[in-house]
């Protein structure tokens, strides 16, 4: 099993960002979370960030022509979770189990961040277990791939 894990915009300066909101983690040591969960389940964990939604849309472009392996796709889509239109519609496209990952509770911030346009085209959504919520990200994937 292959699973892909998308980050979005801003998501390569963890480690600078706020701390109290987003943990004291790099984008490198939560990737590590995710890949080791991935092993213990016997799975490989391909990782893509972007600052870019272009970008992050044509990653999911090739997963669905089959030129990029992906069983199942975990996306903490940084702030184009709450305005993303593009990768919403390509997330749609994409007919593989699908994880919304979020650090922070969202539904805990701000009003703006109350909105996820990607959220109605995945299967579930982790927010707010900060590093853990990759762990759990994982394990929520293998589920749902085993399951189907
Ligand atoms: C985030 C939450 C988003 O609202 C924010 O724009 C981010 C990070 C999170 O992981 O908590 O960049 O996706």
């Amino acid at each position: 099993m292959r699973i892909l894990l998308l980050s979005g915009p801003n998501l390569g300066m963890l480690g600078h960002r706020d701390p109290d909101v987003y943990g004291t983690a790099t984008l490198d040591e939560l990737v590590d979370v995710a890949r080791t969960a991935a092993a213990a389940h016997g799975a490989e964990l391909d990782h893509v960030q972007h600052d870019a939604e272009a970008d992050l849309v044509a990653v999911l472009h090739a997963v669905v022509r089959g030129e990029r392996p992906g069983d199942a796709v975990i996306v903490n889509a940084g702030a184009l979770t709450h305005y993303g239109l593009s990768l919403r519609d390509a997330l749609e496209l994409v007919r593989v189990p699908c994880i919304e990952l979020h650090l922070s509770n969202t539904l805990a911030r701000e009003e703006f961040r109350h909105t996820s346009v990607i959220g109605g085209v995945c299967d579930g959504t982790i927010a707010g277990f900060g590093a853990h919520g990759y762990r759990l990200a994982v394990d929520a994937a293998v589920a749902l791939v085993d399951g189907r």
